[in-house]
């Protein structure tokens, strides 16, 4: 791991620096107590022993959701993230927590040349990934809503992007001069395909209960609504199902038997609200 990267991280335990020993795949607490794996794909295990791992990503969501967002498909969400992070001028990190396989936190280091990343997510499917992400970026094992092994003022951009937040802990990581940009998909984010396949709808983050669960900790500094047209083909559209939180409550034979009986290509909207805080 980049020292510049190992110096974000904080023991979850007792809070002290952690240090990389080249030679090993081993962090240790300065306190000498503690002791995290890096796993052979290169994340750091520093998941508290009472996570509850119960919503990270399967292997075939991370799977479908690499493959999704490789192909570009999503690419307009992307650049203007990307926009964000150039428009960073706070000292710090990029930190994406719930980075999923760090395919945002990747566009936004691109953005921002001189600083590092760091991934934090609780599926180990999509750590591999996103240790390998970017360069300038590592990795990181941790439940987002439990204290996240980050030093106070790490960032000076946080991402959450389709993924939990606790905002409490949002802010301890942001620089005060930094910022926080949330990535939340509007009700008529993939509208065609929740109708077609008869998903469940997704109870959407509205900006005004969004703004409100931040607003102990971050002030609104602007927002914009990012929306597209796809056309997809079937397997493009049963892998949006796939890595989406519908993925818990489809099966994928189902969707693949619907889908075989649109005509191709599927066109299919895509609507988020990118929204940018600053720290209270
Ligand atoms: C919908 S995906 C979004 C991933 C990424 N931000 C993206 O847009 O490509 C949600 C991510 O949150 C992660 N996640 C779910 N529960 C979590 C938790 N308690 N702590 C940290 N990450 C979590 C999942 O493993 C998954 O990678
Ligand atoms: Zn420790």
């Amino acid at each position: 791991m980049l020292p510049d990267v190992v110096d974000l991280i904080r023991c979850p335990h007792c809070r002290a620096r952690l240090t990389h020993d080249p030679g090993r795949r081993v962090l240790r607490c300065t306190d000498g107590r503690h002791t995290f794996d890096i796993a052979r794909q290169g994340y750091a295990g520093l998941l508290a022993g009472d996570a509850k791992t119960g919503t990270a990503d399967t292997p075939a969501m991370v799977a479908a959701r690499d493959a999704f967002l490789r192909a570009d498909h999503y690419r307009p969400i992307a650049d203007a993230v990307a926009a964000h992070a150039a428009d960073t001028i706070a000292p710090g990190a990029v930190i994406d927590v719930g980075a999923g396989t760090g395919h945002y936190l990747a566009r936004a280091l691109d953005a921002a040349p001189d600083r590092v990343g760091l991934a934090l997510d609780i599926s180990k499917y999509a750590l591999r990934r996103a240790a390998k992400a970017h360069p300038r970026a590592g990795a990181a094992a941790c439940d987002a809503w439990q204290r996240l092994p980050v030093r106070e003022a790490a960032a000076a951009l946080v991402l959450n992007i389709f993924a939990p937040r606790n905002p409490a802990e949002l802010r301890r990581v942001t620089d005060p001069r930094g910022a926080l940009v949330v990535v939340t998909p509007t009700s008529r984010h993939l509208a065609e395909l929740g109708r077609t396949l008869g998903l469940l709808s997704v109870d959407t983050d509205k900006k005004a209960r969004l703004d409100d669960a931040l607003d102990p900790y971050f002030t609104p500094a602007g927002a914009s609504q990012v929306a597209f047209r796809m056309a997809l083909d079937r397997e493009d559209a049963a892998t949006v199902v796939a890595m989406g939180p519908s993925a818990w409550h489809t099966d994928p034979e189902a969707v693949h038997a619907k889908l075989a009986a649109l005509p191709a290509p599927v066109h299919v909207s895509a609507e988020v609200t990118v929204s940018r805080y600053t720290p209270r």
